[in-house]
């Protein structure tokens, strides 16, 4: 009978252990996609990295999204871990170009890297970027403050005020951002119908008067106290018909700034935008905020996972509502070191008139979207 009892716990044992085994082979055997995303003081990042999550999953990949606070040491450690769990391909929106070491290691042991929305600097170490036309996010903001301001009809008896801000100085976006801005509002400054107010880089290569108007890591307080500088020393004895602001986390902070000074109180200055964020397309319907650019990043997120998967199964990239960057728009993709890879999205402008662009699209919770009719 003791025997009996011995063979049937030992059968029981290995019963449960080749369930085990069952149960673990298609999570094993599914490969790994580790998301490291820059941060969540943006909003639109806490939502990228959620999206980019599910959508592997999905596609039958077993993913982890990590956030690395603006703080390239914290992204490194956690893009560190994922190669450690085995990754098989890294989508990575970077903070600086201390990426570069993390993205060396992926490098050597075959792991592949997207570089997510945000180039990765100064590596070669990789082959492929998708993003948005960022050169026209700053065309885009820059034409709505020449709609908002009628430039056109802008005189230089009477020339319009404007002041200029830039994202951070890491972020290889916020060149392309402030270019394809300038590329606008150059002429207009040229025929002296527009005033600069503050430092006036022509363009992102004047590194010195770019740094004046940038934002390290596109922090809003940062943001907040230059306006504040402004109001009260450059800016004091005039008064400001428009500012460029490169995103809405740096726009609502602007305007904060304006809102505390007696000028501005029944009258804010023309202020531009970027990343629809709900608490800016709010402000845009009440006729605070002037414009925002829609980025679909519900779209980037799965053609992001899409590009992985054909990296994966080793098939020819090919993405739909994407087109690969040639010409002039092949210098978004180029890290200083190569040319990557670099599929573009289009973005769209957003202004009062279109608020129902971004809400059509399912980019709010049912809740905003309600707030937003
Ligand atoms: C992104 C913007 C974002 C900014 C700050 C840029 O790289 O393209 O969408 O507003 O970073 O997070």
């Amino acid at each position: 009978m003791k025997k009996l009892v011995a063979v049937l716990l030992v059968l029981v044992a290995a019963g449960s252990l080749l369930v085990g085994c069952k149960k673990k082979a298609p999570v094993s055997s599914a490969a790994f996609i580790g998301i490291a995303m820059p941060e969540t003081h943006v909003q639109r990042w806490v939502k990228d990295g959620n999206a980019l999550k599910a959508e592997a999953e999905k596609q039958g990949y077993r993913a982890e999204v990590q956030w690395g606070n603006a703080d390239q040491a914290q992204q490194n450690q956690q893009i560190q871990s994922f190669l450690t769990q085995g990754a098989k391909v890294l989508v990575v929106g970077c903070i600086n170009d201390g990426v570069g070491s993390v993205v060396s290691e992926a490098a050597r042991d075959k792991v592949a890297v997207i570089a997510y929305d945000r180039i990765i600097p100064n590596s070669a170490d990789y082959d492929y970027f998708i993003t948005f036309n960022n050169y026209k996010v700053g065309v885009l903001q820059a034409q709505s403050i020449e709609n908002g301001l009628n430039l056109p009809a802008a005189t230089a008896a009477a020339p319009k005020q404007i002041t200029l801000f830039a994202g951070s100085p890491t972020d290889g976006n916020a060149f392309f951002f402030f270019d394809g801005a300038m590329s606008i509002l150059n002429p207009y400054i040229e025929k002296g119908v527009l005033k600069v107010v503050g430092p006036y880089p022509k363009a992102s290569t004047d590194t010195a008067n770019f740094q004046r108007i940038a934002t390290e890591n596109w922090q809003a307080p940062i943001a907040k106290t230059r306006m504040e500088n402004l109001l009260n020393n450059d800016a004091r004895n005039v008064v400001l018909d428009a500012v460029l602001a490169p995103n809405d986390t740096l726009a609502r902070a602007i305007i904060e700034a304006c809102k505390a000074d007696a000028k501005y109180r029944t009258k804010l200055p023309v202020v531009s935008g970027q990343d629809a964020e709900f608490e800016s397309a709010f402000s845009i319907k009440n006729g605070e905020q002037y414009s925002t650019v829609f980025k679909d990043t519900a779209k980037l997120a799965e053609a992001a996972i899409l590009l992985a998967d054909q990296i994966v199964k080793g098939q020819t990239p090919s993405i739909p509502g994407a087109v690969l960057a040639s010409g002039d728009l092949a210098k978004i993709g180029d890290t200083g070191r190569k040319v990557v890879k670099t599929y573009l999205l289009d973005p769209i402008l957003v202004t009062k008139d279109n608020i129902n662009v971004p809400v059509d699209a399912g980019f709010y919770e049912a809740a905003q979207a309600s707030q937003l009719k």
